[in-house]
């Protein structure tokens, strides 16, 4: 995480457009983005469909963004191999999805990759209680996944400062992802209560040119917004 910044903003590619995905990820770049996030859906644990490591391998030759890779997808550990071949700086699973999230986790981190487990809204945080330690991420998802453009479900706020505070009492470095109706409006309480990456999709695509949609977004992380 660069410490520069008061938050990393990670763009959902769920809300670009897909029939040129290689130019998006350039202007990204090019407009100061460092992380991209990939949501990966697969029809079974989400009702929607989106793309997979070939996808994802084609792009890694024309980025050096720091791929986020969101797996919505059913029995994970299948195919934490190939999204690592794929070129995936971070594997991000869902505790649902993963009757072993323990072994799910180490698995990741043997890969090389960093490893972040994400939580539906509804999801108790008890479940991360004994693995803090070994997350790079927790990702906090603040609609209920498989579909952009959602609204943030308000009891995420609350649920963010007790995720900050266990890390806390954990001593551990996890850092606090939120994913799911993010916008300008929200991302000062968001930072403020801890959260230390944010993912925004129709909110950031929805609005070009995007250099100045992250200075939105920045700005808004260190002072409370009215400025959208
Ligand atoms: C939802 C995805 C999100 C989604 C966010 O299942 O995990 O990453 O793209 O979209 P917005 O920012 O539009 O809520
Ligand atoms: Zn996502």
């Amino acid at each position: 995480m660069e410490n520069d910044k008061p938050v990393i903003i990670s763009p959902s590619l769920l809300s670009s457009d897909f029939t040129r995905l290689g130019q998006e990820l350039a202007d990204l770049e090019k407009a100061g983005l460092s992380w991209v996030h990939w949501d990966v859906m697969d029809g079974a644990f989400v009702p929607n469909i989106t793309f997979g490591p070939p996808v994802i391998a084609a792009c890694r030759e024309k980025s050096d963004l720091f791929f986020d890779v969101h797996l919505m997808i059913e029995n994970p550990d299948r195919y934490l191999d190939e999204f690592t071949k794929a070129g995936a700086d971070l594997l991000c699973v869902h505790a649902e999805a993963c009757p072993h999230l323990e072994r799910t986790v180490s698995e990741i981190a043997r890969l090389g990759v960093k490893p972040a487990v994400a939580v539906n809204p509804h999801t108790s945080l008890s479940v991360l209680e004994f693995i803090l330690p070994q997350l790079y991420m927790v990702l906090v998802m603040s609609v209920n996944p498989g579909f952009g453009g959602q609204k943030f479900i308000p009891f995420s706020m609350e649920k963010i400062s007790r995720l900050k505070d266990m890390i806390e009492k954990a001593g551990a470095k996890t850092i606090i992802q939120v994913d799911g109706g993010v916008t300008p409006d929200n991302t000062y309480e968001l930072v403020k209560r801890g959260a230390g990456v944010l993912v925004s999709g129709s909110a950031f695509f929805g609005y070009p040119p995007y250099k100045e949609r992250l200075e939105i977004f920045e700005s808004a992380a260190v002072q409370e917004a009215g400025n959208q």
